[in-house]
């Protein structure tokens, strides 16, 4: 089991209080909060072994080298990848997403090709291929949902035929657990590439690239306790290899003259530039205290206060929620609307009362215009250091406000 009060006590922004009340922070969807263990491990590689990596031979530069693939290695075990070469250290999710879009799918997509991904995406697993099939002549298609938020089952025939698959393996607006190994068989057995955008599923349950069968998986470091700046792209070697690099110069470089270059090897080859080490010594410390924690404890923690979510807000009168009804069918988030009122005046006044959540499109608007709410949702999403009270305590805000709105 989790100890909610352990953990919180390890996050030093949860003593805050907003406005003269006491933070509940309930937008861990959007970015996690810090335990000073990461927020110490980060100080003290800067402290103590600040230098760049791959590049010098004094012993400073080593010990920088060594922290920051230790930090991979770390990663690779975390997903279960086979070899460590197969991650990619990157910004963040987006970029990691940009960077099969640029590498593998303008080497690969071809005009009248098809490219399918699901409405119920970000905008970072939709723009690109949605804008990489308009550059390539190819097809965009893209599977719908039902009422309670879930891939419609006969839209799934749409990944047969096609070049490329992505999905994301779980919404950050419906809170639905896609089967992503179920759906990465049918693409497999169709012959099509399968991107799985992690961004929310990699912080919040045990992750086994091996055992999905993704060809690539995208995640941020900030969505997982780590600091902003890391994201990582998991691929299977052999795409790796075949791709091309989507940023040139510096260390992605073996050799190069004046009429040609030759790309260093896996992962060197896609990291251009100085990487952001400081923060995947963050992302390595950040990944070391989720295993002490458990993701599977994690993701029971989750369930039960995505229940509670339902529970409380979820049968509220006046209250609206997208996604499923099933608690296990769900991450720990509610995206909700309040009939009659903006999003963004109810998110202001939750401010008044302490409590953080996100409003808007989430950057999921096709999402939003497909559930014909294009002004935006409510959502609260919580993480290992929220409790049930605060979800309490959210309910309890919600009902004053909806009163004092609406007599
Ligand atoms: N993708 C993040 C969210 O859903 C920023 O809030």
């Amino acid at each position: 089991m989790l100890d909610v009060n352990r953990i919180r006590s390890d996050f030093p922004v949860l003593k805050r209080e907003i406005k003269g009340k006491k933070l509940v922070y309930l937008d861990s969807t959007a970015t996690s909060q810090r335990p000073r263990q990461v927020i110490e491990a980060v100080s003290k590689f800067e402290e103590t072994k600040n230098a760049n990596v791959a590049r010098s031979i004094h012993t400073l530069a080593e010990e920088a080298t060594a922290e920051y693939e230790n930090a991979r290695e770390k990663t690779a075990k975390f997903v279960n990848a086979k070899e460590d070469e197969e991650i990619i250290f990157t910004k963040n999710t987006t970029e990691s997403l940009n960077l099969v879009m640029r590498g593998w799918g303008e080497k690969f997509v071809k005009e009248g090709d098809k490219i399918v991904t699901t409405i119920m995406e970000h905008h970072s697993n939709f723009v690109p291929w949605q804008q990489l099939a308009k550059r390539k002549k190819a097809n965009f298609e893209v599977i719908d949902i039902d009422e309670e938020g879930k891939l419609k089952e006969d839209e799934l025939e749409k990944i047969k035929g096609a070049k490329l698959f992505a999905v994301s393996a779980t919404s950050n607006v419906l809170g639905t657990i896609n089967d992503v190994k179920r759906l990465c068989k049918i693409a497999k057995d169709e012959g099509v590439v399968s991107v799985v955008d992690g961004a929310q599923s990699v912080p919040g349950m045990p992750t086994d690239v091996q055992d999905i069968g993704c060809d690539f998986l995208a995640f941020s470091g900030h969505k997982m306790l780590a600091p902003f700046g890391i994201g990582v792209l998991y691929g299977k070697s052999e795409l790796l290899e075949e791709m091309d690099p989507f940023l040139y110069g510096s260390e992605m470089i073996k050799k190069v003259d004046k009429n040609c270059a030759v790309w260093n090897e896996l992962p060197y080859k896609f990291e251009a530039g100085t990487p952001s080490v400081n923060e995947a010594v963050g992302l390595g410390a950040a990944i070391d205290y989720l295993n002490g924690v458990g993701m599977e404890n994690i993701r029971k923690h989750e369930e039960e206060l995505a229940g509670k979510l339902l529970k409380t807000v979820g049968e509220m009168e006046g209250i609206r929620f997208f996604g499923p009804r099933n608690a296990k069918e769900r991450t720990g988030l509610l995206a909700f609307e309040v009939e009659g009122v903006h999003p963004h005046d109810v998110a202001a006044l939750l401010d008044e009362e302490g409590i953080a959540i996100r409003t808007g499109h989430h950057c999921a608007m096709p999402l939003h215009l497909r559930v014909g709410i294009p002004e935006g949702t409510n959502r609260a999403g919580t993480y290992i250091y929220n409790t049930k009270e605060e979800i309490d305590y959210l309910a309890e805000a919600l009902g004053k406000i909806m009163k004092m709105l609406k007599g």
